[in-house]
């Protein structure tokens, strides 16, 4: 592949959306040590490559310009770098980019081994590419920050999710319902079906009073809430009244005033917390979600 172009989108400045993605041909990267260079099939973006554009996480993200977005990826094996030995050409991958070097709206793209993760059959490159950040992101904020057990031992837990029929939150309605827990959907009146049809033991219509006072219609106190919803939509003292005596709301948007929020809660001792998550990308529990799709459990 040394030499060969290849057709990509990239942008070279912050703002624009998808008009200011430009069709370029550019060289073929190379994948060096401990990486691998993968034909893509399918990628999927996510809220996260949006808000890189915009500048929200400048001056550090992206590393430079111009920038190829994406960083979801699916597709064949085409070259190993030295140290990748345990991936051949003509394996089927799913894969996280780098988020500094992104490069997913591309024919082809390098992902670090240790972030490339062997795609069965069962699962079609376009299903394996809207997997890892929004599965990703849901699997930490209910095993790791909520406390449930995919296995569904453990104690019994009320959940909430909000944006349940988006990218993380469907994740994170059929994951919770692994676990030994009853699950409370809210999402918008012309996704409630779909929202059931995932696992949701109730779902809530945002729009109406009692959705946006994120009431429980069964009188449930949550003892997790997976905020899934952007930073502007819904403050703690919506949340407040509606969570058990140690109750936690996993934050997946922290602006400042969740920060705020985060620490004083920390600092008075609460037992109501406020965790802000930014999930890391991880091969292994990728895997673990690769073998739920494969199962037929997510
Ligand atoms: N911290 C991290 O590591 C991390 C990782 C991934 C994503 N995120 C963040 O998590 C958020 C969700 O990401 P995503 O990929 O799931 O986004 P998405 O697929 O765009 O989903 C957005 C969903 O929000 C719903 N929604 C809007 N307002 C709502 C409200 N008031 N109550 C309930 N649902 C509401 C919409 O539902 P309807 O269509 O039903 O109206 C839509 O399905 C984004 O802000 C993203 O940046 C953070």
């Amino acid at each position: 592949m040394a030499g060969k172009l290849m057709h990509a989108l990239q942008y070279d400045s912050y703002g624009g959306g998808a008009a200011g993605l430009k069709h370029v041909e550019v060289p073929v990267p190379r994948a060096k040590k401990d990486e691998v260079l993968i034909k893509v099939e399918a990628t999927s973006l996510n809220p996260y490559d949006l808000n890189i554009q915009k500048g929200v996480a400048r001056p550090f993200l992206p590393r430079s310009f111009p920038y190829i977005p994406s960083i979801d990826i699916a597709g064949e094996v085409v070259g190993v770098g030295p140290g990748a030995e345990n991936f051949k050409t003509g394996d089927k991958v799913v894969a996280v980019l780098s988020a500094s070097s992104g490069g997913g709206l591309a024919e082809f793209a390098v992902a670090k081994k240790s972030l490339s993760v062997a795609r069965p059959p069962e699962i079609s490159a376009a299903e394996a590419a809207g997997l890892p950040i929004a599965g990703l992101t849901a699997y930490e904020a209910l095993t790791q920050c909520a406390g449930v057990k995919l296995d569904g031992s453990g104690n019994r837990k009320n959940i909430l999710i909000t944006a349940a029929s988006g990218g993380v939150g469907h994740y994170a309605v059929q994951l919770a319902k692994l676990g030994n827990t009853y699950v409370t959907a809210a999402c918008g009146a012309r996704n409630i079906e779909f929202v059931k049809s995932l696992g949701a033991d109730e779902v809530l219509d945002y729009k109406t009073p009692e959705g946006s006072a994120l009431k429980s219609p069964s009188g449930k106190k949550y003892d997790a809430v997976i905020h899934c919803v952007r930073a502007a939509g819904i403050s703690w003292s919506s949340f407040e009244p509606n969570l058990s005596e140690n109750g936690k709301v996993i934050h997946l948007t922290p602006g400042p005033g969740v920060m705020i929020t985060f620490a004083v809660k920390k600092l008075t001792f609460s037992k109501k917390q406020l965790i802000p998550l930014i999930s890391t990308p991880n091969g292994e529990k990728l895997k673990h979600l690769v073998n739920l799709v494969k199962e037929g459990k997510l």
